[in-house]
């Protein structure tokens, strides 16, 4: 299935806030307990915020007959802060078509890499796209405490083999 991809409009922000919930709700409940899903979740409750950030930020929507299926959002040409589908369009390549999308926009501004903060769930679609674990992050939201991994990708065969060198420094350190 593909989504038609359109940027991110203001009057969009009450849909996204409720893809944001259900998705975090439903999709990464093996990971997280539901403690710590309410938390996550309870981010996105600031809606005037919700709307800043996403305005700030280079946002895209991916519709299903003109609705919001997915968004992904990329801050500073650099990371992706958000991406979440709608659990009902789970694994139809809503997110695939948002991070192609995203790693094209990104690199003909001339981003080198991209990074995200990726939830325990979500790695094995970052994996999909040749993002790399870089480093372990443990985040505070209302008094729980949720892990996520760093993950980097090489948008350039240059940043490719330097993101190589430097892995392969780091195992001989190691060893
Ligand atoms: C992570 C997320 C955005 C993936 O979106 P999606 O539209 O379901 O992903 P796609 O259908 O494009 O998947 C592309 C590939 O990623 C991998 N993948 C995606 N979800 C996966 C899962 N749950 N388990 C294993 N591999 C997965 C697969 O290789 C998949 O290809 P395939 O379906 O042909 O096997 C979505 O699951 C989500 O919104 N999760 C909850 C919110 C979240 O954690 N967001 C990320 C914050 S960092």
């Amino acid at each position: 299935m593909t989504f038609p991809l359109r940027p991110f409009l203001a009057t969009d922000t009450f849909a996204l806030a409720e893809l944001f919930r259900e998705a975090v709700y439903d999709l990464a409940s093996e990971h997280y307990d539901e403690d710590q899903r309410i938390a996550w979740m309870s981010t996105v409750n600031d809606e005037e915020a919700l709307a800043e950030r996403l305005q700030s930020q280079l946002t895209l929507v991916a519709t299903d007959a003109g609705e919001p299926a997915a968004f992904i959002s990329l801050k500073d040409n650099a990371h992706i802060d958000l991406i979440y589908v709608l659990p009902g369009f789970a694994r139809e390549g809503a997110g695939t078509d948002l991070i192609e999308a995203i790693m094209k926009i990104a690199a003909a501004r001339g981003a080198q890499t991209l990074t995200a903060d990726v939830s325990d769930n979500a790695k094995p679609f970052f994996e999909a796209f040749d993002f790399v674990p870089e480093k372990r992050n443990m985040v505070m939201i209302d008094e729980e405490y949720l892990g996520n991994t760093t993950m980097r990708k090489a948008l350039t065969d240059k940043s490719k083999a330097a993101m190589d060198a430097a892995r392969e420094q780091a195992m001989r350190g190691k060893s």
